[in-house]
């Protein structure tokens, strides 16, 4: 893939308020975080969860930390422990925690300590419709995003469904944080255009860091 950024510094773009975009924050540590996502599939590895409404989901799942996000016929919810096979997610690595809590610091959310990290992966054609995170108890909390490989295209709504979205691709690197009076706004992700990246082939990956409890 061309890359006509390839060695420039990272830059910021505000989105809203309470809402940034740090464009490559992480790309010098890529390899260091799809490594890390490699050892936490090993333990457990990606599935596709069914939603409530029965439809299986195109983006597969794991994560890591205290609580995961997980979604079956009967709801959504956080769980320490893997429902495909029962054990509990892996620790959240040091590298992961840092990164959140600068980016979310950076934001203007001091003191962010995650305990769950929903990792996502995309193959060509996966998406996520427009949703919001609400599962979590206090809503002061930002979320982090983390994009790598493949770029798609984020949608950034407002605080209904209806409003109009921001369309912006994220590309290997760029970090997300969203909170404040954006942290109800809903999003979600376009249908992945195949491609091949350096990194992680045909795939995408997100890290989203959220406090739960
Ligand atoms: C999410 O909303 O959980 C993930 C968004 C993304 O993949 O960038
Ligand atoms: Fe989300």
């Amino acid at each position: 893939m061309l890359d006509l950024f390839a060695g420039e510094a990272p830059w910021q773009e505000p989105l809203a308020e309470g809402a940034v975009v740090f464009r490559r924050r992480v790309r010098d540590r890529g390899a260091a975080f799809l490594q890390a996502i490699d050892e936490i599939a090993a333990a457990n590895p990606f599935w596709h969860r069914i939603t409530p409404g029965g439809h299986v989901m195109s983006v597969a799942m794991t994560n890591c930390g205290e609580l995961g996000w997980g979604s079956d016929s009967h709801g959504y919810r956080y769980e320490s422990a893997d429902a495909a096979n029962g054990r509990r997610w892996p620790p959240m690595p040091a590298l992961f925690r840092q990164l959140a809590r600068e980016a979310a610091d950076d934001a203007g959310f001091a003191d962010f300590t995650p305990d769950a990290c929903l990792i996502n992966r995309y193959a060509p054609g996966a998406k996520l419709t427009l949703h919001q995170d609400k599962d979590e108890r206090d809503l002061r909390q930002p979320i982090v995003s983390v994009s790598l490989g493949l770029p798609a295209v984020f949608l950034f709504g407002g605080l209904t469904r209806e409003a109009a979205c921001q369309r912006l691709l994220l590309e290997h690197g760029d970090v997300v944080v969203w909170g404040g009076p954006s942290r109800l706004r809903y999003h979600g992700i376009l249908p992945l255009k195949p491609d091949r990246h350096p990194l992680t082939g045909e795939y995408r990956f997100n890290l989203t860091f959220r406090k739960v409890r």
